[in-house]
């Protein structure tokens, strides 16, 4: 049984009404807030959410300008170039779309040599922007969030990690030309709980079940989304499908 009154749980009709509702709560955050610091997530799942941003950018002439964005992760070792890589996707689906200005990107580096030092400053720019306002997420089937993969403490920050095979058999569908990285630089726990207001995303029957363990049951690293029951402001957006599993209580 899940207990709604620990969190914001929006069940909505269609696909393309979560990301119609996640979007209009960024582009509300961005009025209250236009230098908005936006942790931004990569994957299926987000492009369409980025399309509605976009669409809200072009019709409404919504304002990127002075948002700054952290972007989750990115696979280690890639290029930045790399067609492959969560920076080239945060091109092609986003930033080369809207305003944002090239300064206000941040982006793990996906080919650095020094990845520890790569972390660390990762974490003190986030820091120096005052911490991350909104961080919007998308959640793996096997629960993880960022490349937080299942087991990972809750008191991880920013560092590198090894892909779980549920992650490299979801991902590597998508990869074209080049052996898929078994590693990733990905924002912590911790930091994704230190932002001041989460949304976490989801679509599609097969999240149902990483869904159901997330809002459900016990808080544990074996579901790392989990722990986002704990954060005093986050909001779970899904779609009809993905909560035919969920029971209820209000
Ligand atoms: P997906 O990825 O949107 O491609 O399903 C989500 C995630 O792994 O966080």
């Amino acid at each position: 049984m899940i207990n709604k009154s620990d969190f914001k749980l929006l069940i909505v009709k269609t696909e393309k009404d979560v990301f119609k509702e996640a979007a209009k709560i960024v582009c509300n955050e961005i009025k209250k807030k236009p230098n908005l610091v936006f942790g931004l997530a990569t994957g299926k799942t987000m492009k369409p959410f980025y399309k509605e941003l976009i669409y809200h950018y072009k019709k409404h002439h919504f304002d990127f300008s002075r948002v700054k964005t952290f972007n989750l992760d990115e696979y280690y070792p890639i290029s930045g170039k790399s067609r492959n890589s969560f920076r080239y996707f945060m091109e092609k689906n986003f930033f080369r779309h809207v305003n944002i200005k090239e300064e206000n990107i941040h982006f793990l580096s996906g080919n650095t040599k020094d990845y520890e030092k790569e972390c660390k400053n990762y974490e003190r720019m986030i820091k120096e922007e005052g911490g991350i306002d909104l961080q919007v997420l998308g959640i793996g089937v096997n629960g993880h969030i960022g490349f937080n993969e299942p087991n990972s403490s809750f008191q991880s920050l920013t560092r590198m990690v090894k892909l779980s095979k549920s992650t490299i058999k979801q991902n590597s569908k998508y990869f074209f030309n080049e052996n898929f990285p078994k590693y990733a630089l990905t924002m912590g726990i911790k930091t994704i709980m230190n932002s001041k207001k989460i949304i976490l995303i989801a679509v599609g029957k097969k999240k149902s079940v990483a869904i159901k363990k997330t809002l459900s049951g016990k808080i544990s690293r074996k579901i790392p989304a989990s722990i986002l029951r704990r954060h005093k402001n986050v909001e779970f957006i899904i779609s009809s499908d993905v909560a035919s599993d969920l029971k209820l209580s209000i």
